[in-house]
């Protein structure tokens, strides 16, 4: 039976690496050249510990090819009084190699109102990075790829909230953090998949609207007793899993432990073991350190999870985000050399858009 639980952080910042505040004199976006990427052998001293990390995800023999950007980046950090927040789905030599602060939704945002840095880079998609210059508009937020949208965002627009609004008078209108700013400054409330329920509840209404993520809707109606109402907007990573084929992976390995993310298909859901957030996934692994494990989500999260816990084979059927996958280390590595892309936002949008956040972020606090 699937379960949603508030998850607390499976990844925690690694000590001393966001430690920027010492840093001065920020050079200007022309400042500072395109770094060299030769594959030396300082660069093979400097960054074997890290290849430690994911040695058991990327071969030796590629390594040479993150290396040299690896390298680049993190010594940009410094330079630029850069933080980088990464999303659970990047691939592990950003996750692992880069990052300072990994996590799911939920945790990002959190992590983005604490940034004490001047920068912060977004690895992850453009509502993520939306998210962040909400919780922290004084620091400038750069997106390796401004390209890297979102089914589920796009699937809704301010005009379709209004609309809702007006078909459902008096409904308190829950918005997946999954939205841009514009269609968060319609609605109420925020919610991610780590505390949708909660968020649900705390509003004390009988009926609720859950946008825009239809199948989140359906999970969380299993959980509780409101009546929630929803929109048609679907993740097209989460909506391709069918309970036939994970049906398929259990005759063949009855052992093999499901864990499914709620933006799956009902039927999926159902035959999981755990459903949680992709932190709550990872926190699920590492709790309960499975013989065989199928996580039923962005492909690259075993490859992180992996890394980190080598007893647990985990079957791979792979399905990846495209827009996730927009970002890469050469993007990385450009962003912070050339300062771009800035996001920004409307400030008038934004300061409702903030409301609708910081109500989520008040109410585990
Ligand atoms: P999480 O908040 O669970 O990380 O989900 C974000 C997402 O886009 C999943 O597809
Ligand atoms: Fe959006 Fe789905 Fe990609 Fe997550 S996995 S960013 S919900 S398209």
């Amino acid at each position: 039976m699937a379960t949603l639980q508030m998850e607390s952080g499976a990844f925690a910042p690694r000590a001393g690496e966001h430690e920027l505040k010492g840093a001065v004199n920020v050079p200007a976006a022309n400042d500072v050249a395109m770094p060299s990427l030769e594959w030396t052998p300082e660069v093979a001293r400097q960054t074997a510990h890290l290849y430690d990390r994911v040695k058991t995800v990327i071969p030796a023999v590629e390594w040479p090819a993150f290396a040299p950007t690896i390298k680049a980046i993190n010594d940009l950090k410094r330079q630029r009084n850069a933080v980088i927040l990464a999303h659970n789905y990047m691939t592990p030599e950003i996750f692992h190699c880069v990052g300072d602060f990994m996590g799911d939704s939920l945790q990002l945002a959190r992590e983005a109102e604490a940034v004490d840095a001047d920068v912060i880079v977004q690895c992850g998609v453009h509502f993520m990075a939306e998210t962040s210059k909400l919780m922290n508009p004084a620091k400038t937020v750069l997106i390796p790829d401004a390209g890297a949208g979102c089914s589920l965002a796009d699937s809704i627009t301010p005009e379709d909230v209004r609309g809702l609004r007006k078909a459902h008078p008096g409904v308190p209108i829950v918005t997946y953090v999954n939205t841009s700013a514009a269609v968060k400054a319609e609605c109420d409330i925020c919610c991610t998949s780590a505390n949708a329920v909660r968020v649900v509840e705390s509003l004390g209404a009988p009926r609720v609207l859950v946008i825009p993520d239809e199948y989140l809707a359906k999970y969380v109606a299993t959980k509780t007793s409101v009546e929630i109402l929803t929109w048609k907007g679907r993740c097209e990573v989460h909506e391709r899993f069918t309970a036939e084929e994970l049906r398929a992976y259990r005759e063949t390995d009855e052992g093999v432990r499901i864990v499914a993310h709620p933006e799956c298909p009902p039927d999926v859901i159902a035959e999981a073991d755990f459903t949680g957030s992709t932190s709550g996934m990872i926190k699920w692994v590492k709790d309960h350190r499975p013989e065989k494990v199928l996580l039923v989500t962005e492909c690259s999260m075993s490859d992180n999870v992996a890394a980190e816990t080598p007893e647990t084979t985990f079957v791979r059927p792979c399905n990846l985000c495209p827009h996730m996958k927009k970002i890469t280390l050469a993007k990385i590595l450009e962003a912070l050399v050339y300062m771009k892309d800035e996001v920004t936002i409307d400030p008038a949008i934004a300061q409702r858009a903030r409301r609708a956040v910081e109500r989520m972020i008040n109410l585990a606090n």
